[in-house]
């Protein structure tokens, strides 16, 4: 995707300014490459110890505790710290396994890749008397089976031909449809949790979060439109869309929501936990199905992050009603907005914030979950590090968009950190406190699906080069295709769902050439490239005072104006 994206970019810059060429793509030094190459194979080392230890000690059971080289069947715990009653002879989903199956491919494994799916094909089941957590299962489960199923079908050389028949997409399926019953409320917002084989139970709880309800649409809408079942992308849009609705005049949301009512219980948020997730499917929601709603949705709300949460690089939370800062904190989560600023095309403001987390990440050699700004301390209680991925991702990103070596030493330092703090024998274990690097016994799946992937990527790109993918926010690529970007879901039936499309790949169309323009003015203040969103900074306000101001916007590549109130606007009728 990315790579792709930027190269694009680049030719199109470059026929227009070969003065900038030696600046610009001058050939990565041989020192550089070298250094990529060899932390790459200190990453690959890194996945399978995790991999083969989850295998050794914990398959098919969710996910490894590496201290103790046992087990937890965590799907059912995931978000609820609770272990639920579960079937006597339950054995888990495989999580870690369904996880892994992307990075596998990444990682060029294509014979364990193939095991795993007919290993799954056979083996996985849904019908379960498990309560599980609708958000995660989305994004780990149903995330990892579709662009598992694609990753199977797309390429003829990644499986025997003729050993693979759709199972991974009919698992997914039937996960969807264990979903649906969530959404049976009288505002379409979604239950928070759900039982797989009963479905909705009696006193549920109403309360969910934004990012439960706002980060659905990249999986569901993949599915539908690999079975040509509509039911799953209408069920996520119409959440989506409920609760757009459900903004302050500030354009701001809450964190958590009632989902009988509507009404929201926390009015503070961020872009942080129980928020982040809800601004990233609203951009790759664009990139991936096309669709201007999304663009429109995710343009009001980017500004209104820059205007009421952003303090120079730091963003703090504020009340969604009335604009006002309410806690000046630092979450590990909010570390991947970087990357998103990245995709937006907002690179410098990527590149401020992005230094702030790696500043932090080197005071306590890990990133702690929570850090008070106001008195740059570890949060008393929220000291851990479950070795998240969200650094690991940006920095990706803005090396893919700046080629800057500097970012292969921030991902060298965090490969040396985690091997040194967090490795153990029986695999990678997380941080319980940051101050102390005491560990807990517990290897979270998502390391596999995302910590490692990412690291990955930014040493060895080669995954990225002949095609465009989306990230989901568990690190599982889609590809960016055009036939998904001319239908909408209601009118998108195709003849048989076992037929995957996967014609018509969207090389011309990369994401990114979609996002970014080259400058067409005079690029001699060294702007390379015009933020989709960015409102200067320099008054210190956000606000712009004239069109000029305001650039152009990355996405149409139009000119965009100043409003009377001094923000910057694309108007469509312009
Ligand atoms: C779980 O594994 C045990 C031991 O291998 C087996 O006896 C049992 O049938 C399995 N349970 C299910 C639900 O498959
Ligand atoms: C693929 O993974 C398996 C399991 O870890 C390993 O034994 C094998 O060597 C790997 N193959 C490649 C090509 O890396
Ligand atoms: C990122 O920030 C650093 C420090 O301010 C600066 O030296 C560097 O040029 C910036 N890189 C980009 C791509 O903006
Ligand atoms: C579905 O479509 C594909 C491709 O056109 C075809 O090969 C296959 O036989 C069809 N399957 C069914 C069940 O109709």
């Amino acid at each position: 995707m990315f790579p792709h994206k930027f190269r694009t970019l680049l030719t199109i810059f470059l026929a227009i300014s070969p003065a900038l060429l030696d600046q610009s793509v001058s050939e990565p030094d041989s020192h550089w490459e070298a250094k990529r190459r060899l932390l790459r194979e200190k990453v690959r080392r890194m996945f399978y110890h995790a991999y083969d230890n989850y295998m050794t000690h914990a398959f098919p059971h969710d996910e490894l505790r590496p201290l103790t080289k046992t087990y937890t069947d965590s799907l059912s715990e995931l978000g609820n710290l609770k272990l639920e009653h579960l079937p006597q002879d339950y054995n888990g989903s495989a999580l870690t396994l369904i996880e892994s199956l992307s990075s596998l491919i990444i990682l060029g494994n294509n014979t364990e890749f193939e095991k795993a799916v007919l290993w799954l094909s056979e083996n996985l089941k849904f019908d379960v008397d498990a309560r599980i957590n609708l958000f995660e299962c989305n994004i780990r489960v149903l995330g990892g089976l579709v662009s598992a199923h694609i990753l199977a079908t797309e390429s003829t050389n990644r499986l025997v031909p003729g050993s693979y028949k759709n199972e991974l997409l009919f698992l997914a399926k039937d996960l969807g449809e264990r979903f649906l019953p969530a959404f049976d409320t009288p505002t379409g917002l979604p239950y928070a949790w759900i039982n797989l084989k009963y479905g909705l139970t009696a006193d549920e709880t109403t309360e969910t979060s934004t990012s439960g309800c706002g980060s659905l649409i990249l999986e569901m809408g993949t599915l539908s439109r690999l079975t040509g079942d509509p039911r799953f992308e209408s069920a996520a849009l119409r959440a989506l869309r409920k609760l757009w609705s459900m903004r302050s005049s500030l354009n701001l949301l809450g964190t958590t929501l009632d989902v009988e009512t509507g009404e929201w219980i926390e009015h503070s948020s961020g872009i942080g936990a129980g928020v982040d997730s809800f601004y990233e499917y609203l951009f790759k929601a664009y990139i991936l199905f096309g669709k201007e709603d999304y663009w429109r949705m995710f343009h009001s709300a980017y500004l209104a992050v820059q205007k009421y949460f952003r303090h120079g690089p730091w963003y703090h939370e504020a009340d969604m009603r009335t604009g006002k800062a309410t806690y000046w904190q630092l979450t590990s989560l909010q570390a991947f907005w970087p990357g998103l600023q990245v995709l937006v095309g907002d690179i410098a403001a990527a590149n401020s914030t992005h230094r702030e987390f790696v500043h932090v990440w080197k005071k306590f050699g890990v990133l702690p979950e929570r850090y008070l700004l106001d008195h740059q301390m570890v949060h008393p209680t929220e000291k851990y590090y479950p070795l998240r991925p969200e650094l690991a991702e940006s920095t990706f990103y803005l090396y893919q968009a700046t080629k800057d070596p500097w970012y292969i030493e921030v991902g060298e330092s965090m490969v040396n950190s985690l091997n040194l703090y967090t490795k153990v024998k029986g695999g990678f274990a997380s941080v319980r406190d940051v101050t102390t690097m005491q560990l807990e016994d517990h290897q979270h799946s998502f390391f596999l699906a995302e910590t490692c992937k990412y690291l990955y990527l930014l040493f060895d790109d080669q995954f990225l080069v002949n095609q465009n993918y989306v990230f989901t926010t568990e690190g599982h690529p889609l590809p960016v295709m055009r036939d998904w970007q001319e239908r909408l879901p209601e009118t998108f039936i195709p003849t048989n769902w076992t037929f995957v499309k996967t014609d018509e790949r969207t090389r011309r169309v990369s994401a990114m050439s979609l996002q970014l323009c080259p400058a067409l003015s005079t690029p001699s203040h060294g702007q390379r490239m015009e933020s989709a969103c960015h409102v200067p900074d320099a008054r210190g306000n956000h606000r712009c005072l004239t069109d000029e101001d305001c650039g152009i916007d990355s996405t149409s590549c139009r000119r965009r104006s100043c409003s009377m109130a001094g923000y910057c606007g694309l108007w469509l009728f312009l």
